[in-house]
C-alpha cells in the first residue's frame, strides 16, 4: 500500500471542525483506510477513508455512533481483518506487512477474552505468561498493577473484575501500546472508574492508549486527544480543548430588563430559550454558532435593554452530539449491526415492559408571574 501524505487534508472531512495537528510522534498512523462489508442490500462502507492518528503518549479517546466503524477500524490495526485499501503503520512498522514485528508492543482487547472459570486469575494469567512466552514474575506484578488479588476463581469474578483481568492479560509482555475497544462496557460506576483510572496511570508510565467508546462522557475525563467519527468517516480529530475551541459558542446567559418579552423576541427569531434562575435566559441556536450581536441588535429594536450577555462554552457532548447528528444508524441497520439486541415493541408484546409510557417533556415554561404579555 502506497503511503499517503501526512500534510493532505483528510478526505471528505469538515473542515469547519477537523483541527490541525502539531508536529507530533505518532504511535499509530492510519491513513485513508476503507472495509466494505457485502451485505443483503449491496456493498456497504463499515470505514470509508478514515484517517486516524495516535500521538505517542497519553491516552487517545476514540469516539463515534454504534456502528460508526470503531471496531472494524481496530481489527484492521491489530491485523485481524484486513483492509480493502488504506495505509497503517504502528510504531514506524507498516502493518500488516510487518505485523510480526511490532505486535510484541501492542496489547489489545478488542473481544470479551476466554479465561478458563475453574481456576483462579492468578492461575489463568500463568499459564498466558508461558503462552506467550511472558516472564512468570510479571504475573504477580501485572495483578498488583490493576488491583486484584487474582486467588478467587474466575467465575466468581464481578464484571469489573473480569475486565481488570482482561487487561491484565493484555499487561504481561508489557507492550507500549494499549488497545481497548469499549473497556467499560456494562460496568458500573464504580467499575467504570477504576478502568478508568487505570488507563490514566499507564499513560502516566509513558504508554500510549487507544481507546474507544460511543459514550463520550466515558473518554471526556481521561483523553488528552480524540478522534471522533460517524459512518466509518473523520468528523473531528486533535487536542481535546482545541477541539472545544473550533466549535466557537453554542449559548448564551442573557439577562435582559423584561425576560418575558425577550423570550418571544428571541423565539419567534428561531433561537431556543430556556429560563435559568434568577430571571437570566439560556439562548441557542441548534446547530449554529451563535453571534453575540444578533442577540443584542433584536432586543435593542424592541426597545429590551441587554444587562448581561456572557457565552456559554460548549461541553465535548455537545460538540460531539453536534458533529454526529445524523450519523447514527437508522432502526434498520442499528437490528443487522446488533441483531442480538430485540426492539422494544418486540419486548412490549412479551410483556416484560408494561409500564406505561412517560408524558413527552413539554417545552420549558419560564416562572408564571404576571403572566405573558
Ligand atoms: N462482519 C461483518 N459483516 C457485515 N457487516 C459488518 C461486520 N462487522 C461490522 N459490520 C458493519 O460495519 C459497520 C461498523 O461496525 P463496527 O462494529 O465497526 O462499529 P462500532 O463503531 O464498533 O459500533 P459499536 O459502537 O456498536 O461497537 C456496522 O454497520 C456493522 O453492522
Ligand atoms: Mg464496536
Amino acid at each position: 500500500m502506497a503511503r499517503p501524505d501526512p500534510l493532505r487534508p483528510a478526505a471528505r472531512t469538515r473542515s469547519r471542525t477537523v483541527v490541525a495537528q502539531p508536529v507530533v510522534d505518532y504511535a499509530v498512523e492510519a491513513y485513508n483506510l476503507r472495509k466494505l462489508y457485502r451485505t443483503r442490500a449491496g456493498k456497504q462502507a463499515a470505514v470509508d477513508g478514515l484517517d486516524l492518528r495516535v500521538p505517542l503518549g497519553g491516552v487517545h479517546g476514540f469516539l463515534g455512533p454504534n456502528g460508526s466503524g470503531k471496531t472494524t477500524t481496530i481489527r484492521m490495526l491489530l491485523g485481524l481483518i484486513a483492509a480493502d485499501s488504506g495505509y497503517i503503520q504502528i510504531f514506524d512498522h507498516e502493518v500488516p506487512l510487518a505485523l510480526d514485528e511490532v505486535i510484541g508492543r501492542v496489547g489489545a482487547i478488542v473481544e470479551q477474552p476466554k479465561f478458563f472459570p475453574a481456576f483462579s486469575g492468578q492461575k489463568n494469567l500463568k499459564l498466558l505468561a508461558k503462552a506467550i512466552g511472558a516472564p512468570r514474575r510479571r504475573v504477580a506484578a501485572v495483578l498488583d498493577e490493576v488491583g486484584l488479588a487474582g486467588r478467587d476463581k474466575y467465575r466468581n469474578y464481578s464484571l469489573g473484575m473480569k475486565q481488570r483481568l482482561a487487561i491484565a492479560a493484555t499487561l504481561l509482555k508489557d507492550p507500549d501500546l494499549l488497545i481497548f475497544d469499549e473497556p467499560t462496557n456494562g460496568l458500573d460506576p464504580a467499575g467504570i472508574h477504576e478502568i478508568r483510572s487505570m488507563m490514566r496511570s499507564l499513560a502516566r508510565r509513558g504508554k500510549t492508549v487507544l481507546v474507544s467508546s460511543h459514550i463520550l462522557t466515558e473518554v471526556q475525563q481521561i483523553a488528552d486527544t480524540v478522534t471522533i467519527i460517524g459512518r466509518g468517516r473523520l468528523l473531528a480529530e486533535g487536542d481535546v480543548n482545541q477541539i472545544l475551541a473550533s466549535d466557537g459558542h453554542v449559548a448564551a446567559r442573557v439577562r435582559v430588563s423584561d425576560h418575558l418579552r425577550a423570550t418571544d423576541v428571541l423565539t419567534t427569531a428561531g433561537f431556543t430559550v430556556e429560563p435559568l434562575p434568577d430571571r437570566i435566559l439560556k439562548v441557542a441556536l441548534v446547530h449554529h454558532k451563535l453571534d453575540l450581536a444578533v442577540i443584542t441588535q433584536l432586543l435593542a429594536d424592541q426597545g429590551l435593554y441587554v444587562s448581561e450577555l456572557t457565552p456559554i462554552q460548549p461541553d465535548l457532548e455537545s460538540v460531539f452530539l453536534d458533529l454526529t447528528a445524523g450519523q447514527h444508524l437508522t432502526a434498520r441497520e442499528e437490528r443487522r449491526h446488533h441483531p442480538t439486541r430485540r426492539p422494544p415493541q418486540q419486548r412490549q408484546r412479551r410483556g416484560e415492559h408494561q409500564q406505561r409510557r412517560p408524558e413527552r417533556r413539554r417545552q420549558p415554561e419560564l416562572p408564571e408571574r404576571g403572566g405573558r404579555p
